[in-house]
């Protein structure tokens, strides 16, 4: 009986999901061509099924393993293959869209569940603590040149010596050896929750959810497993979404964006057991300390959006769960040297987490409502029940409860981005920049699951007249093809170009989204979009003076630049020799006196385009718009959950 239940459990962990499409979660996946991911323990542990997530972007049309920095990365004159991170600016508005399978929402207070759920976002970038000598709040990031899981450190000493090894050996890596050493030798927190499960050791690598201390990237199980955390974490808040809203003040305020917590120096780098209270500390020699990231800036704690259980996809309305943030500002980061602050770019990831719970057992359930069976006292909660539905000749019933996975965390994490210092001294970057980016992979609905098609995010993007800038970006893989092992699903990459690769591309259609077909450019320029805007390439802030030339980039994914080129006349119109990822992207804004206007009487202009490849009427739909100014637009400044776009009068 013990075997199977020890065998179920194993089982257990690929069937739920939390999947993050914009910007593309990994669901730890690097560049495999098959729709199973390698290897579900490479950087975190997702408890997602093996078939989700994105690869990493390439540069260019071939597929790359090479990393290479962003001086490089985002030379447009640099033909090398190599692994593509988006940029973002500082400040800019990122739209995060994901799917979470098993429900969520419901005000506590107005719309109760029993199924509680909270969406967690945060971000980690490179960076130094000095003062944590033992270095294990100090973050690197790899996306990695192959898929195997990083080594860890057997004691402190071997600590750099695997670091080196991991970066020689093409190791993917977010969170340091370092880290995953004081997960190993820090206690647990043993007023913890069990329920029935028996935790096989006592430091922060068990948890109820990992009762066996399996390992996942260099991640931490406890940190993972609860939030807020109380030992310092490298992540930083952006988002708290919860059904319990009415707790959000304190939420906040247990943010370690300003919150301290306290913790014990000096004894990792001893490969002494570390303990979490200040008087064990003491009395085990080490130095009690407090650590906080000391930000201005606190995370947003908001209503998490309603969506039903068993139902991977949209919310309410039909709309894509997602929320609009704004990134961090890079006064937040500073301080702390990250490698590559030189050249204004600081190296990040984000994840997302999915926590569910239920009434079943109380939020604050604590270690006094373990099983303790000796003296007879049982979890509100036991591992597959049987029982007891009220008719006599019935034994009673058996239920399907898993105790590591009642009340569960979901995860989703990036491949690395990069967040770009701001230009100075130059007022086209002065105002808000929203960034309008692409989401999916190659293939049919079927072959996707629980990936998704292609789509532009936000689909449906507003921006004020005046004082707001679009950051249009894109990123694809070469090696998508998606092929066996295909797990539980079909194989097959559906789509149009050579096989495996994904492009995009953003070319005006009539100012009527039903409208399938491009406008010509030459006849139509008095409707369109692009003669009414100004360019610029972000990244060096060189600006496109020509609408047509602008017109190219876009509709060849950067592969052309200049209308007058005598090679356009050959260019590969399913765009298969194009770039797989707009390098750098384009940075657009409304131009001063063209027909826009922002406050009371001024009316929205919206425009649509489309992708001429991916677009594949009755089977797959590449579209979206952008709307500007109108009466209702908001303040510059005021970014975050930007108001849905003012109605068009038509
Ligand atoms: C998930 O919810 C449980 C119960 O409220 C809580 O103890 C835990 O810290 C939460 N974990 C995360 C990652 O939100
Ligand atoms: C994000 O902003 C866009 C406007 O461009 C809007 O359509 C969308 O509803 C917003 N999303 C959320 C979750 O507020
Ligand atoms: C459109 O999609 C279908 C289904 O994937 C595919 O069979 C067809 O070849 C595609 N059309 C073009 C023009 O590529
Ligand atoms: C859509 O896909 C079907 C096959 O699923 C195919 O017969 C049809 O031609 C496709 N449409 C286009 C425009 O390629």
């Amino acid at each position: 009986m013990v075997w199977v239940l020890a065998f179920w459990v194993l089982l257990g962990g690929v069937q739920a999901d939390l999947y993050l499409h914009s910007p593309r979660g990994s669901n730890n996946r690097l560049n495999e061509k098959s729709a199973n991911r390698n290897n579900g323990d490479r950087l975190f542990d997702s408890q997602n099924n093996n078939r989700g997530g994105y690869n990493v972007g390439d540069r260019t049309d071939n597929p790359s393993t090479q990393y290479l920095p962003p001086s490089q990365t985002f030379d447009i004159n640099d033909p090398s293959g190599a692994q593509y991170q988006m940029v973002f600016f500082e400040r800019s508005v990122l739209t995060f869209e994901w799917t979470n399978q098993h429900g969520c929402g419901g005000n506590e207070e107005t719309d109760p569940q029993k199924l509680n759920c909270n969406i967690n976002l945060q971000y980690m970038c490179e960076i130094d603590y000095p003062d944590i000598p033992d270095g294990h709040m100090n973050v690197r990031l790899r996306d990695g040149a192959n898929t195997n899981t990083p080594d860890k450190a057997n004691n402190f000493d071997e600590i750099q010596a695997t670091t080196d090894a991991n970066a020689a050996n093409g190791r993917g890596t977010h969170e340091s050896v370092a880290w995953y050493y004081m997960c190993e030798k820090r206690n647990r927190n043993q007023g913890l929750f069990h329920a029935d499960q028996n935790l096989n050791g006592d430091s922060t690598k068990y948890t109820r959810q990992n009762p066996n201390g399996n390992r996942r990237g260099l991640e931490c199980p406890e940190e993972r497993d609860y939030y807020p955390y109380w030992n310092p974490t490298p992540w930083r808040d952006l988002a708290i979404l919860t059904d319990h809203s009415q707790n959000c003040e304190t939420l906040v305020e247990q943010s370690q964006n300003t919150a301290s917590v306290g913790f014990c120096k000096g004894l990792l780098e001893e490969d002494e057991t570390v303990p979490i209270t200040e008087a064990e500390c003491d009395e085990a020699g080490g130095t009690w300390a407090q650590f906080s990231h000391n930000l201005a800036r606190k995370p947003i704690c908001a209503q998490v959006g309603w969506s039903r259980t068993n139902h991977l996809g949209n919310g309410r309305d039909a709309v894509p769960l997602s929320i609009n943030l704004t990134l961090p500002d890079l006064d937040e980061l500073k301080d702390n040297k990250p490698t590559e602050l030189a050249s204004g770019f600081y190296k990040c990831v984000a994840r997302i987490r999915y926590n569910m719970t239920t009434d079943d057992y109380r939020s604050d359930a604590n270690s006094t409502m373990d099983d303790d069976e000796d003296n007879g006292f049982y979890s509100p909660v036991r591992q597959n029940p049987t029982v007891d539905v009220g008719a006599s000749m019935l034994q009673g019933l058996k239920l399907a409860v898993n105790t590591a996975q009642f009340g569960r965390t979901f995860q989703d994490r990036t491949h690395v981005f990069y967040i770009k210092a701001r230009p100075t001294n130059d007022p086209v970057f002065e105002g808000d920049i929203y960034n309008l980016n692409v989401r999916g992979k190659r293939c049919n609905i079927v072959q996707c699951f629980p990936a998704v098609e292609y789509d532009f995010v936000p689909k449906d993007l507003w921006i004020p007249a005046s004082g707001a800038a679009i950051h249009v970006q894109w990123t694809g893989s070469n090696t998508h093809n998606n092929g066996n092992p295909a797990g539980d699903g079909q194989a097959g990459d559906a789509g149009e170009g050579t096989g495996g690769t994904d492009r995009q591309n953003m070319v005006l259609i009539s100012n009527d989204r039903r409208h399938n077909y491009p406008i010509p450019l030459d006849k139509f320029a008095d409707v369109a979009l692009w003669p009414k805007m100004d360019f610029w390439r972000p990244i060096t802030g060189e600006a496109i003076s020509d609408w047509v030339d602008a017109a190219v980039i876009l509709a060849t994914s950067g592969q052309y630049t200049d209308k007058n080129d005598p090679e356009l006349a050959d260019f590969q119109e399913l765009l298969n020799d194009s770039p797989a990822s707009l390098i750098g992207g384009i940075l657009m804004a409304p131009k001063a006196g063209s027909i826009f206007q922002d406050g009371p009487g001024s009316t929205p202009h919206k425009f649509s385009y489309m992708n001429t490849r991916n677009n594949n009427f009755s089977n797959r739909s590449q579209k979206a718009w952008i709307t500007i100014g109108g009466p209702n637009s908001r303040p510059v400044g005021q970014v975050p959950g930007f108001e849905a776009p003012p109605q068009e009068a038509n």
